[in-house]
Parts: C-alpha cells; sequence; structure tokens
C-alpha cells in the first residue's frame, strides 16, 4: 500500500462504485465501467431525475435499496461501496465530499472541486486527514495529446521551456449551450468561467511547466451575451424567432433540432431532452432554458478573458479563453532549442540547431484517444479504478495537493481580473492544506 490510502477494496478486487449524479458526467463514467466489468461495478446511484437515476439502476443492475433520489441519503447510509464519482455541479461538491471521506469513501470528484478556495481546502484536508484517495476529473492529464506534449518537454526536445501560448477555445456553439443558457452560465449557480471551463488548462500548464505559478494578471469580459447586443427583430424564444432560421449563429431551433435529425443524441442534446423526438425538442426548447435568446438569459460569465503567468524560472504563459472560436485548445510551447505546436490532436515539433521537424499525429497514435477528452476520460478512469484495484495512490496523476494548486491558479488569476492588479499565488493561503 503505498502513499495515502487506508485498505484494499472489494473482497474479490473489482472495486465498487457509488454515483452521485448521474447526469452528462456521472452518465460517462458510468459507461465506462459498464463496459469493463473486469475493473469496477456501480453498486449504488443518487439522481433526483427520475429517467436518469433509473437508467442508471438497468445499466448497472444496482438493488432497488441502493437507489435514491438524492445524494444526502445515499451518504445517511453507512458506506455502500468502495469509492464514490462525485459528478453533481460544483455548488453541491464540499459536503458530499467531506461526507464521503469521513464515510471512508474514496472519491473521484469532478472539477472544479468546490467553488471557493475554503471548500476546495476542507475537501483536499478531509482526504487527508480520513486517508482515502481522492482523485479531480482533470481528464486532460490522462489524454495522450497532452502526455506527449509533457513526454517532449522531459526529453528536452525543445530545451529549457522559456514561453507558452495558449487556446481555450470554447466554441460559439458550446457557449451558447453551456454558458450562456446552461447550467454554467451565471456564477451564483456555477462559479466564474476560468474556474469552470480552464482549471485544466491551469492544471496543465502548471504540469508541463513543472514549477509553481508566481503571479497572475487578467483582463476578462463578458462583452457580447448580453441584452443591449439583441438585435430588435429577435424574440425571447428561437421557436418564435424571425432570424432563427438562418441569420443567428446561436440560433436554438436550428443547433438542437439538426443534432436531433442527425441522430447526435449524445452530449449536449441530452442536456435538453431524455426522449428524442421533435415534439419532446420542441417542448424542451418552447419552456426550458435551451430555447432561450441568447441576449435574454440570466448569464453573467466572461465570453472572453486573458490571463498571464509567470512561473518560477521565469516561464512567462498567455492564457486566453474564448467563445468566439472553433471547438478546442491550440498551444505553443517555445523552448531555448525548439517549438512545439498542437491543437490537440496534432503536435509539431521543431528542432532550431538541425532545423528538423517532426509532426506526430496522436490520436492515430493512440486506440482510445476519440474518446472523450481526446482519450482523457477513459484515461482517468482506467487510472482511478487501478489504483483503487492495486490500492496504490501513486497511479493518479491528479491526487489533491496537485489539483488544489491548479484551482488556485484559476482562483488568483480571477481575483486579478476583478481588483485590476497583479496577485501573488502566496496570497491564495497556498500551504493551508499541507
Ligand atoms: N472533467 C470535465 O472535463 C468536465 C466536463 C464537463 C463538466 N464537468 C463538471 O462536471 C460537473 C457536472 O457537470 P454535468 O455537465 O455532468 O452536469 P449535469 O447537470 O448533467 O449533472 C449533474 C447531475 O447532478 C444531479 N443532482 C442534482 N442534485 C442532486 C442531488 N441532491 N443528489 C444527487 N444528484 C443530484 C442532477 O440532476 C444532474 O443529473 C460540473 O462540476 C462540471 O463543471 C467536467
Amino acid at each position: 500500500m503505498k502513499s495515502n490510502m487506508t485498505s484494499p477494496f472489494s473482497q474479490n478486487g473489482v472495486p465498487t462504485l457509488a454515483i452521485l449524479g448521474a447526469g452528462s458526467r456521472g452518465g460517462r463514467y458510468g459507461e465506462y465501467v459498464a463496459e469493463h466489468p473486469e475493473v469496477g461495478k456501480v453498486v449504488a446511484v443518487a439522481e433526483p431525475r427520475e429517467p436518469q437515476r433509473t437508467a442508471t439502476a438497468r445499466l448497472h443492475g444496482i438493488p432497488e435499496a441502493n437507489v435514491f433520489a438524492d445524494e444526502r441519503d445515499l451518504l445517511a447510509q453507512p458506506r455502500l461501496a468502495d469509492a464514490v464519482i462525485i459528478a453533481t455541479t460544483e455548488r453541491r461538491h464540499e459536503w458530499a465530499a467531506v461526507r464521503a471521506a469521513e464515510l471512508g469513501y474514496h472519491i473521484l470528484i469532478e472539477k472544479p472541486m468546490a467553488s471557493t478556495v475554503e471548500e476546495c481546502i476542507r475537501i483536499t484536508n478531509a482526504a487527508r486527514d480520513n486517508k482515502v484517495l481522492l482523485t479531480v476529473c482533470h481528464v486532460l492529464r490522462y489524454a495522450p495529446f497532452y502526455r506527449k506534449v509533457k513526454e517532449l518537454l522531459d526529453e528536452g526536445r525543445i530545451g529549457d521551456l522559456c514561453a507558452v501560448q495558449y487556446l481555450e477555445g470554447i466554441a460559439w456553439w458550446h457557449y451558447a449551450h453551456a454558458f450562456v443558457r446552461g447550467n454554467f452560465a451565471n456564477e451564483a449557480r456555477s462559479s466564474f468561467l476560468l474556474l469552470a471551463k480552464c482549471c485544466h488548462d491551469t492544471d496543465m500548464l502548471r504540469w508541463w511547466v513543472g514549477k509553481p505559478c508566481r503571479r497572475v494578471a487578467s483582463f476578462g469580459h463578458l462583452k457580447h451575451f448580453r441584452a443591449e447586443n439583441k438585435p430588435a427583430q429577435a424574440a425571447d424564444r428561437c421557436l418564435d424567432c424571425v432570424l432563427a432560421d438562418g441569420d443567428c449563429p446561436y440560433s436554438a431551433k436550428t443547433f438542437y433540432f439538426d443534432r436531433l435529425r442527425q441522430g447526435m443524441w449524445g452530449w449536449p442534446l441530452a442536456v435538453v431532452v431524455d426522449e428524442f423526438t421533435e415534439s419532446a425538442l420542441e417542448a424542451a426548447l418552447r419552456t426550458g432554458p435551451y430555447g432561450k435568446c441568447v441576449y435574454a438569459c440570466d448569464n453573467d460569465v466572461m465570453d472572453s478573458q486573458h490571463v498571464a503567468l509567470e512561473f518560477d524560472g521565469n516561464v512567462s504563459v498567455s492564457l486566453t479563453l474564448s467563445a468566439f472560436t472553433p471547438h478546442g485548445r491550440r498551444v505553443r510551447l517555445m523552448g531555448s532549442r525548439g517549438y512545439l505546436e498542437g491543437d490537440g490532436k496534432i503536435l509539431r515539433w521543431l528542432d532550431f540547431l538541425s532545423g528538423e521537424e517532426q509532426t506526430y499525429d496522436v490520436n492515430r497514435e493512440v486506440e482510445d484517444a476519440a474518446g472523450g477528452h481526446g482519450g482523457g476520460d477513459s484515461g482517468l478512469m482506467r487510472a482511478f479504478l487501478a489504483a483503487l484495484q492495486a490500492g496504490n495512490a501513486d497511479l493518479i496523476a491528479t491526487g489533491p495537493e496537485v489539483s488544489l494548486e491548479s484551482h488556485l491558479i484559476a482562483f488568483a488569476a480571477e481575483r486579478a481580473r476583478r481588483e485590476g492588479r497583479v496577485v501573488d499565488l502566496h496570497e491564495m493561503g497556498k500551504g493551508r492544506w499541507k
């Protein structure tokens, strides 16, 4: 037994799991387990929405006594499984994670860990004090593209890393779905955009640079998705709008009906309807949040933000997140002897001395890279379940302290944006969780 884990798990060596929140993410992790019965078994679920709860119970053959409508009821029981997957939205995370740790559950927790610094620290401390494994779903650490970058950096292929330019391109349609109309549009209901979307990226930067972040500055705005930008002819709902059939890039009518007709029934359509019929979609767009005009929602998170980061060793980084892009991340890493550039799939390397160039089609080289987050979702589950089975926390790349540090960078950057100043990471209470 290594690191901070307590005892091994189920009698037969296959770890058992309880899912808290069988929505998009909880459902995805559940599917992975169902497809790989040799590495895990879901034995309990808590989910308020009946269709998702029943579907999850059926998929895994969960006994009725272990099916709950609320995580509080599940966590009021004695421990039902070796581990919990906390896949509710982040405002619910702290109570559930602390309670689960006290009950002795090992924990896989969606990012962000929580929506305040204090909550993140309490979760980290609860895991440490109760000696349970806590893994944050920073899935990019398990995705082949990002691992390849790390491998080339560690091999010294670009010499000394001097600077990084990093774009998190959310995509106009993804942003409209999740951050204007959806779960993550309003900070009071979820968290600020940099934390919700980019704690992955601050994590990646910390990992690639390999040294602590020293200080940050940031500018950002909710520039476009505001009431004053609503065209005069636009209606409050896309189904009533004269612009919805070809004159608006954010038309919910076009976007969701196209997906329905093309049989693209996974995320994000599955967030909007439980039943994939035209009448169900029409009803959802008439009454639910996903049918609203993007200029008539209660969104308040940024649509563009820039962060300047200085790491130990004088590595300078710029991180940009934007709604107004195609989908995907773009990175450039600049070293003393070479250069790397990539888009999450293809990675290009240039050596300054020899002029040699190499292109890595990372997704082609790796079997499961087509999975969610460029193979990161399945990589994370593989690592988490292997760590549980072996009782070895070292198999996890995203333990609590490492992930907390990535979150603190995002909190610091947001403080820098709000207060219009440079924020030193020491201000963020680094060390309080040790
Ligand atoms: N790792 C990643 O790359 C990634 C990607 C997307 C989202 N996320 C994060 O995953 C989390 C979940 O996001 P999502 O898109 O799956 O949201 P979701 O709304 O689809 O899922 C959350 C689920 O929690 C359920 N829930 C609400 N109250 C509950 C309660 N009392 N007990 C049990 N369940 C309850 C909801 O009914 C819902 O099904 C968020 O924190 C989000 O930021 C992570």
